[in-house]
């Protein structure tokens, strides 16, 4: 068997070619040299059948070889990643070997977003092609894939030509396949739902298929395009796990599966379900990228190789490696009910606390003064706001602010000028009823000219006032798919379709303004993706403010996406989600492991907690390069009961650490509790310190203690701490003069 072994600096993935041209994969893990081949078993398997040409020999069976890309048609019977037909609506394919090359430089994919290299970092990056042909058909089916040896990442992509004379029929066409020869698996999944996103289940996987996907247009709020396949024994410090990250905004799917020989196959892309994509004679079809990672040091590691991935070859733009301006949002501060007035109120207050940028959320625009009217009326409602755009953001920059709008392009309300004026240009199925939902329709953004009008209102209002950052919203799942200009339905294309009109629309407007800071959103955390962070840096994780569920939801976010690109924001209490009363200070706490911002007008605050919040934008600023740079640890599972969350930055080269923790729950007479450390140097000495002294009853600041201790041991939680309470401590190493202060 010929094969092409691709490594990064820490793994290997090695695939097969058979002499009959099948290509089947051969190995992923830690890095390892030699032919792989032997670990195959070949045995005559009743009812799993042989390649014609190998009929003789009833060992060699695509039923049960682990298969690079499984398509329906070779005899594999699991659930494949490709499935075509042609003109006639015959099903079977034959996917072979035809030629593979390996090309310096990352590949890229019309119209998607792609991992990119880092300039700022050199690494070696190459790109395989690999050809596969279906003669009969005409098919030929490339896999991509991106090796950066330092990242330790290697990307995926499919794309489709057809060759040949007869239109053909794509019905699943998914990005990546990972067949696992040996050994069970769980998978670590993100489900949730609207304010309640990404919270992590651990799914032991049986005999089956566990699926899970989206299929209401966007990544959506009750499962994330990303997921991790761990040993059983893996822990967050410990064991193998594979991550895979889907870098698309749309209906997606994603399949885990263990065989009827206890085999693991786990395979993502866009979602197949209604997928009938026409694709003619000459044409080309790429389906979106995947990545993926191995760790052989556990949950924690895996993270870390992904928050640098999104950090560093994902975001984009001028912000990508700066801090956010700390912000203020007046969403729950007004919701509808403002005046231009009442914003530089709003911020003036937080200016003179230390606040950056105001945003002014939903309302300013058409005759919006709820959520029933004038989306896709993108013009300046000047008699609510008293001004223009233009007077209001010079307003704000006038008293040291920058400015931020929120927009919602993909939507229309059925009250408005826009859909008067073009009731086609709504996903509405002609003589159905369309299913409302916030009383708004979708745009067909798979039509380019409602893309192009919207992109023109959007730069009419940007061209004519000066706009520092954008909050690009997206509040409803997407039904009644039907578009106006094509005899030929299909949703599967539409909404595929519809996803590169939204990609196209954002690579537009960041491009035209590059100084603008965007951040994503789908009634908070619906389109929370890496596919979005391509275009938006930041994304709002959630429109639960509750410091306590944030926490939580944070959490979830963590194993694939780095603090910087979560929005987190510090609300009014009792909360307006939850009713929950937390301290002041936890909420900051919470919001630093984000973008850190404010969503409540300050002037209702007192004097203590106007105080209170100088040195929480003063602690997070100083604490920015740390939180940056550092690597992120999940100290406790929030998820499940005990008494604290902990989590921690620590520097790279492991010099410091910004630990933060928040009291869950607390009993009677409860027991001492120790906040473990991960991540530390253990031979190093660390001196302690609470970044609120008064907190810092239990450790004193010259004491200095190993990371080994911190380690194994932990920090003791002072007494005295009560339900919802939070404590941050910072560590530096001591200097080597003070050594002998070690406990
Ligand atoms: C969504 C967002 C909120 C806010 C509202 C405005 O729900 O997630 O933050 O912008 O829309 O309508």
């Amino acid at each position: 068997m010929k094969t092409i072994t691709l490594h990064t600096k820490n793994t290997t993935y090695q695939l097969g070619i058979s002499p009959l041209g099948f290509v089947h994969h051969l190995y992923y893990g830690p890095k390892a040299s030699g032919d792989m081949s032997a670990l195959l078993s070949m045995r005559d398997r009743g009812f799993s059948g042989n390649p014609y040409e190998s009929r003789n020999d009833r060992t060699y069976s695509m039923d049960a070889l682990p298969v690079e890309y499984p398509c329906y048609g070779c005899g594999d019977y699991r659930s494949p990643a490709f499935n075509i037909s042609d003109e006639k609506g015959i099903f079977g394919a034959d996917l072979r070997y035809k030629s593979h090359q390996l090309e310096p430089g990352k590949y890229t994919i019309p119209g998607l977003p792609a991992v990119y290299p880092d300039t700022s970092e050199p690494d070696d990056i190459q790109t395989l092609k690999l050809v596969l042909e279906d003669a009969r058909l005409g098919a030929e089916v490339t896999l991509y894939y991106g090796i950066f040896p330092e990242l330790d990442v290697i990307t995926r992509t499919v794309s489709v030509k057809n060759n040949g004379k007869g239109v053909l029929h794509l019905h699943k066409v998914f990005s990546a396949a990972l067949d696992f020869i040996s050994g069970g698996y769980d998978l670590l999944h993100f489900h949730g739902r609207h304010a309640m996103e990404r919270l992590m289940e651990r799914s032991p996987l049986s005999h089956g298929t566990l699926t899970i996907g989206s299929f209401r247009g966007t990544s959506s709020h009750q499962h994330n395009p990303f997921v991790i396949l761990a040993r059983p024994e893996t822990t967050e410090d410990f064991g193998d796990c594979y991550g895979l990250a889907l870098l698309y905004s749309g209906n997606f799917k994603c399949e885990a599966m263990m065989d009827q020989y206890g085999q693991t196959r786990l395979m993502m892309g866009l979602s197949d379900d209604m997928l009938d994509y026409a694709l003619c004679p000459g044409e080309t079809f790429y389906a979106p990228e995947a990545a993926m990672a191995y760790s052989s040091a556990g949950l924690a590691q895996l993270s870390h190789i992904f928050h640098k991935l999104i950090r560093t070859h994902v975001c984009r733009g001028r912000y990508r490696d700066i801090r956010r301006p700390v912000l203020i949002n007046n969403w729950e501060a007004t919701y509808f009910n403002f005046t231009g007035e009442k914003i530089i109120n709003i911020a003036r207050q937080a200016a003179s606390l230390g606040v950056e940028l105001m945003v002014l959320d939903d309302g300013w625009f058409g005759r919006r003064s709820d959520d029933n009217s004038s989306l896709g009326d993108w013009y300046v409602n000047e008699e609510k706001l008293g001004c223009s755009m233009a007077e209001l953001a010079e307003s704000l920059h006038g008293i040291g602010m920058k400015f931020g709008l929120w927009i919602e392009p993909e939507m229309v309300s059925e009250d408005s000028n826009l859909y008067r004026a073009h009731p086609d240009w709504a996903f509405i199925i002609p003589g159905k009823p369309p299913v409302m939902s916030r009383n708004q329709l979708v745009l067909d953004f798979s039509r380019k000219e409602v893309v192009d009008y919207i992109f023109a209102q959007m730069t009419e209002i940007l061209d004519h006032a000066s706009v520092d950052y954008i909050k690009m919203d997206m509040n409803r799942s997407i039904c009644d798919v039907y578009t106006a200009v094509s005899g030929r339905q299909n949703y599967g294309t539409i909404m595929y379709r519809y996803v590169l009109g939204v990609y196209d629309f954002l690579e537009r407007l960041t491009a035209r303004y590059p100084n603008i800071l965007f951040e994503g959103c789908s009634g908070g955390g619906g389109r929370f993706d890496a596919g979005m962070l391509y275009y938006t840096p930041q994304i709002w994780c959630s429109d639960n403010t509750d410091a306590i569920d944030r926490i939580r939801i944070q959490h979830g976010t963590s194993f694939c996406y780095p603090s910087c690109c979560v929005g987190a924001h510090v609300s009014a209490v009792p909360n307006h989600q939850t009713g929950r009363v937390t301290p002041l200070k936890t909420r900051a706490v919470t919001a630093m492991a984000g973008t850190f911002g404010y969503e409540l007008d300050l002037g209702t605050l007192d004097a203590a907690e106007k105080q209170q919040v100088q040195k929480d934008i003063a602690a997070y600023k100083s604490f920015w390069p740390l939180m940056h740079d550092g690597m992120y640890y999940r100290l406790t599972d929030p998820n499940t009961p005990c008494c604290a969350a902990a989590w921690a930055f620590v520097s790279p080269d492991r010099t410091e650490a910004l630990v933060s923790v928040v009291v869950l729950e607390m009993h009677g007479n409860a027991p001492a509790v120790y906040i473990r450390l991960k991540g530390l140097a253990p031979e190093k000495q660390y001196v302690i310190t609470a970044t609120e002294s008064a907190a810092a009853e239990g450790l004193a600041a010259e004491n200095a203690v190993s990371g080994s201790v911190l380690m194994h041991t932990g920090i003791p939680l002072p007494a005295g701490l009560t339900q919802y309470d939070s404590i941050q401590y910072y560590l530096a190493e001591v200097s080597d003069q003070r050594r002998f202060r070690k406990v």
